[in-house]
């Protein structure tokens, strides 16, 4: 059917996309001496979700309906070690000549209010048919280990939106986000200093 000709079309543009992330983690660690993604995880949005999101902004229930509205069918997410890994990954992505930049929404550099906390892509990847190509838009979720860590917590605790204390819980809930951006800058520091003064040695050592 035409619905299961659309959902196979996203499955491809998950793998071009999860290659690409493979061959940039290799790049990457190979310059590094680390690996930049710790994992990466990708899902495709159920049909009844999707059914229930147009319905809730009043649109067709159709397959040209999916491709008109419909950005994040395909979702990837990609958790890395330390926080300018995330800028590395998503720069080198969109640089790419077959990756198109639709959207970004930087929610490290402004966090929602509630303390969410992660960068947000939406890109189109060619896929090939036999006859033709297609470009497919896939939403990219990219945060560190911290951040989701604090996003799948908050994810599982969410349904519960009215009760008494809710106030206090939504205040805990962004302290905890701002403690855990601060141990990610921390962590970072303490990554360039150690890369600093063994980068000092080795160049001790050549001169001698
Ligand atoms: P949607 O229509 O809900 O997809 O919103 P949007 O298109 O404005 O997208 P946005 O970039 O704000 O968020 C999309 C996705 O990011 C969500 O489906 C979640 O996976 C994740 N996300 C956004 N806000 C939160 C949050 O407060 N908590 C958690 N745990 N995840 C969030
Ligand atoms: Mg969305």
């Amino acid at each position: 059917s035409e619905f299961k000709d659309l959902m196979l079309h996203y499955k491809s543009a998950i793998r071009t996309v999860r290659t690409k992330l493979e061959i940039l983690n290799d790049e990457l660690s190979l310059k590094n001496s680390r690996n930049p993604i710790e994992f990466v995880k990708s899902r495709l949005k159920k049909p009844a979700s999707i059914a229930q999101k147009l319905r809730r902004r009043n649109l067709d229930v159709s397959v040209k309906s999916i491709k008109e509205n419909l950005y994040d069918i395909a979702g990837i997410r990609v958790v890395c070690s330390f926080a300018d890994d995330i800028y590395d990954i998503a720069e080198v992505l969109a640089s790419q000549d077959d990756v198109e930049v639709v959207e970004i929404k930087d929610y490290i550099k402004n966090p929602k209010p509630n303390g969410y906390s992660s960068y947000h892509m939406i890109i189109k990847v060619p896929i090939y048919l036999y006859d033709v190509k297609e470009l497919i838009p896939i939403e990219l979720q990219i945060r560190t280990i911290a951040m989701d860590f604090w996003a799948s917590l908050d994810h599982q605790i969410k349904y519960k939106k009215e009760f008494p204390g809710a106030e206090n819980v939504s205040r805990d809930l962004k302290e905890c986000a701002d403690i855990i951006a601060d141990t990610d800058n921390r962590m970072l520091k303490i990554r360039k200093i150690i890369e600093s003064s063994t980068a000092e040695s080795n160049v001790n050592e050549e001169n001698q």
